[in-house]
């Protein structure tokens, strides 16, 4: 594909740390990995980071640390990538799928609410901030002290995203976050655990480590052996200088295709609430009918898409057999209609306006009655966040909470 829809930044600087390693001997459980904890725990201001082997291990240990296991019950989203729902599952805990908020597609505050209603005993939730929108996580937490629940943040594709000033992933009682290629910053696989509680840190250390507790050969807890190598974390502290500058070229990418495609009455563009920072991990927008015919035109011009996703969770074989009742109206709807065009920052701004001229030359047999439009909440109405439209930038609040979000 000429515009890809996702590609990793390596330059001759993470080459040279890598090669410096490997040159070194010392390939795992070093300097390097230790390095790449503080930093990373530093640039989002929490107190704790322990690295791992992929974003999957990360949500396993930290589901761990936090005490989730066999019995209970987690809420989450059916509308993501499944080792969110998986890492549930392999506690011997069971999810409790909920639906999702029709413009921003995260955890709707108002169905989690209705689900902890009808479902007495629920222990945790565990958010995705999905595609680099943060979820309403004054709205959750204050749901998660209300009702007691844990709470864990899935940032694997939100690094950098922000709620009121405050990064996502330091909410809740501990967050995960991915370095997987497509994500804002890559070490190839690997992913880390973040957390403000000490005890929380110190048991995701020992498990990501076979348990050992710091004794050579003692064990206090039965670990695994999901660490991160010393190679992954010299790229991921190179990639960590270049966050923030990335991030920002993803936000005027987006603001670029917001501006080139909101008159479009068949499309629906990605929105920003007010005090928040979107930080476009995909650009996905809504399309109502003909969306494969889009995806096919686009092609045609070597321009890649991808529908993240084409399915919900709980509709895939492996989890149709625990047998949750489908009862996701909005996240239903969704699967059928979002589409992911590019908006990385490998892209050059004339690739930017190429996929625009490429979106807007494709017309539709009148797909569109306008209904990509018009979301309706979870609940039946009108959502309760004040939407802005791409890439305008966020006037974050101070002391106050979107109307009516509480
Ligand atoms: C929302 C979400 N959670 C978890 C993961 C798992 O991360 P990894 O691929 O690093 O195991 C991903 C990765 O794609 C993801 O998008």
């Amino acid at each position: 594909m000429r515009i890809p829809i996702a590609k990793p930044i390596i330059t001759g600087e993470e080459k040279a740390r890598v090669l410096q390693v490997m040159e070194s001997g010392m390939l795992v459980a070093g300097r390097e990995v230790r390095e790449f904890e503080r930093q990373f725990a530093d640039y989002l201001g929490a107190p704790h980071a322990v690295a791992t082997s992929s974003g999957t291990t990360a949500l396993e240990i930290a589901l761990e640390a936090v005490g989730i296991g066999p019995g209970d019950v987690v809420a989450t989203t059916p509308f993501t990538f499944v080792a969110t729902s998986n890492a549930i599952v392999h506690r011997g805990a069971e999810p409790l799928f909920v639906d999702v908020d029709a413009q921003t597609y995260n955890l709707d505050p108002r169905a989690l609410e209705e689900a902890l209603r009808r479902r007495p005993g629920v222990r945790a939730v565990l958010v995705v901030h999905l595609f680099g929108l943060a979820c309403d996580m004054p709205a959750i937490m204050a749901l998660a002290r209300r009702h007691g629940l844990l709470v864990i943040e899935d940032c694997a594709q939100a690094l950098g995203a922000v709620v009121d000033s405050r990064q996502a992933g330091t909410f809740g009682d501990a967050a995960i976050f991915s370095f997987y290629p497509s994500k804002a910053i890559t070490t190839g696989e690997g992913g880390m655990v973040v957390t403000g509680f000490p005890e929380v840190a110190r048991r995701a250390c020992m498990l990501v480590d076979a348990g050992r507790d710091g004794t050579e050969y003692d064990y206090e807890v039965i670990g695994y052996n999901y660490r991160m190598t010393n190679m992954a974390a010299a790229i991921g502290l190179v990639q960590l200088t270049h966050l923030d500058a990335r991030n920002a070229i993803r936000r005027r990418h987006a603001e670029m295709l917001t501006r080139g495609l909101r008159d479009l009455p068949w499309v629906a563009v990605p929105v920003e609430p007010e005090g928040y920072r979107h930080v476009y991990n995909q650009y996905t927008v809504r399309v109502t009918g003909e969306r494969e015919a889009l995806a096919a035109h686009l092609r045609a011009r070597e321009i890649g898409t991808k529908i993240y996703y084409p399915m919900l969770v709980p509709d895939t074989a492996a989890y149709r057999k625990r047998g949750q009742p489908p009862q996701f109206p909005v996240a239903a709807r969704l699967v059928k209609e979002v589409l992911s065009i590019p908006v990385h920052p490998a892209l050059a701004a004339s690739d930017v306006e190429e996929v625009v001229q490429a979106v807007r030359e494709f017309a539709p047999g009148l797909a569109a009655q306008g209904t990509a439009r018009e979301p309706t909440g979870a609940a039946g109405g009108a959502s309760r966040v004040e939407v802005r439209e791409a890439g305008r930038s966020p006037s974050a609040r101070r002391g106050g909470r979107r109307g009516g979000t509480a």
